[in-house]
This record gives C-alpha cells, structure tokens and sequence, in this order.
C-alpha cells in the first residue's frame, strides 16, 4: 500500500445486507426511500393502508426475496407490532425503521376555524403512529444492540410556515419523540434521527395546498431561498438513506433539514431581494 493512500473502501450499495420498515411507504417520499433502500442492496417491507399501491410497488421493486407489502395502520398498536413482527419473520432481522406514514388533515390554517377532530386524526397518524413505530421498533433492536430509527417531520417541524395547525404540532411533536428516544436508547447503540423535508409535490401536499402536485411545485420553486434546484422525493430519500446507513454511524438525535435554508432565517423582512 503507498503511503497517503486511502484504505477506506466505498460501496455502491450502502444498505447490503440491511433490513427497513417503511410506514406509508406505498406513495410520495416513502415510495421513493423504499426504491432507493432496494437498489442499495436492502431489504423493504413497506407498510401502508393503501395496498394496491403498495403490492405494486414491491412488484416494482423485484418480489419477496426483496421487498414485501403489509398493511399497516400505523394509529393501531397491534396492526404496528404486526408490521414489525412481519419484518423479523421475512427477515429475520430490523436494521432501518422509517415512520414516514403522515397526513396533513384538513387545509384549514386558521385555529379559529380548525376541527377538533381533525386535529387528533392528524395527530393520531402523525405522532401516535411515530411514537408506535419508535416503541415496536425499538422492542426489536434493543436486543440486537444496534438499529437506526429515522421519524419524517417537515420544516413546519422549526418553522410554521403556514401550515394548519394540527400539521405543525404534530411535526414538533415528533421531533420530541425522536429526542426522546434518541437518549433513551443509545446505551443500546439504537440511533434515533428525523428528516425535514420543505414542501414538494406528493398526493398529501396536493391534499394540503388543495392544488395539483405539479402546482405546489411551482408554487414552492418560487418561494424557495435555493434557487436552481428543485426539491424532489429523491432528495429526501437520499438524507434518509444517509441517516439509514453506517456512513451516519455517530449521528442520533438530529433534525435534518433537507430545506435548502428555507427556515434559517425568515424571509418577510425582505432584505434578499437586495442581494439579487
Ligand atoms: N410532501 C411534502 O411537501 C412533505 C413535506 C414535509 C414532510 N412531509 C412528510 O413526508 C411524509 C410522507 O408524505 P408524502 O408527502 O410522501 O405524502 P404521500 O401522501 O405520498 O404519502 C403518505 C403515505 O402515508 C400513508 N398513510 C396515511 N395514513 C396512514 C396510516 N394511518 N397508516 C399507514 N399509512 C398511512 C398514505 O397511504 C401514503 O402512502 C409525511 O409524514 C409528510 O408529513 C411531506
């Protein structure tokens, strides 16, 4: 070996050999990690309630030796320790969960004009369905000594940016349960990390902004602070993957924002319009 020259061998394939879970993983930015985890060499289950869009998927993705479909209702304990159990069963193991399932509930932003309702439907599938995702996966890799727990929040996880209320708390919420669980189980090598995505075009911002995705899209293009680049699924499958594999091997409890700045500073003072 010449002197200076580097041991460290990079993959292609930073997943070989690993197992994830990925809740609402039928659709949107779930679709998109679990496409990616497979072509990275692991093994998917997606758990969704959308099962036609979910067995397609895992037909997409090459069949059982690689990826399988459970339906899973993430609100429900017993339909999340099944989904988890179903993993280890296929398996045999729980290296990655991604409690990615989310809902935006009804658009109204106002609270005076909200809807209790809506508000603990949102905050069922948001954060009781992390916080299930978190407590049954961790029941799983505590006695394995390692894993990586990945929870999707959103910039309106630091920053509300006019989204509904509900959104926005269940967001911030789940930023707790990540901190939460990150101290707790790290004596158990369990890393514990959420991704922050800005706003891209997917069935449940459509939902949201009550637009087409290609709309919200635009709409987010031109409110963006990083110009030249559009934020896509793929880009926030790829800080997944990050925070999924050993490349991350030390990093736990961090919100990473994959927002291209948009929450460091607020905007409305106007002053980077003078900077063009
Ligand atoms: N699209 C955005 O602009 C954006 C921005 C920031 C964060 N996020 C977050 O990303 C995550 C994925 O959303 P997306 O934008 O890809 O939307 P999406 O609608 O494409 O995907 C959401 C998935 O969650 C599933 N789901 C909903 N309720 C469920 C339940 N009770 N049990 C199991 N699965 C359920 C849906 O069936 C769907 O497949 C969500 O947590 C969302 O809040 C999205």
């Amino acid at each position: 070996m010449m002197a200076g020259v580097s041991t460290h061998i990079t993959t292609t394939r930073r997943l070989e050999g690993k197992v994830a879970l990925i809740t609402g993983g039928a659709s949107g930015i779930g679709k998109a990690t679990a496409k990616l985890f497979a072509q990275h060499g692991a093994r998917v289950v997606i758990a969704d309630i959308q099962d036609e869009l979910g067995f397609a998927l895992c037909n997409e993705i090459g069949g059982s030796s690689i990826c399988s479909y459970v339906h899973c209702d993430v609100t429900d304990e017993s339909a999340v320790k099944h989904a988890i159990d179903t993993t280890i069963g296929s398996y045999g193991k729980l290296d990655i969960m991604v409690n990615n399932a989310g809902t935006v509930g009804s658009p109204e932003i106002k609270i005076i004009e909200s809807d209790k309702d809506n508000f603990e439907k949102v905050m069922s599938v948001n954060v009781t369905g992390c916080y299930l995702g978190t407590k049954h996966a961790a029941r799983v890799m505590v006695p394995a000594q390692c894993g990586s727990i990945i929870s999707m929040a959103s910039v309106a996880s630091v920053d509300p940016c006019a989204t509904p209320v509900a959104y926005t708390c269940s967001k911030h919420a789940i930023l707790g349960i990540m901190r939460s669980a990150a101290i707790e189980l790290g004596q158990f090598g369990i890393r514990v990390n959420c991704v922050s995505p800005y706003a891209l075009g997917t069935p449940l911002s459509a939902k949201g902004f009550g637009m087409s995705e290609e709309e919200v899209d635009n709409i987010m293009e031109e409110h963006a602070v990083l110009r030249g680049v559009r934020l896509k699924a793929d880009d926030v499958a790829e800080a997944v993957m990050y925070l999924a594999s050993d490349e991350s091997r030390y990093i736990s409890g961090l919100n990473l924002l994959v927002d291209g700045a948009f929450s460091v500073g607020n905007l409305s003072h106007g002053f980077f319009k003078y900077a063009q």
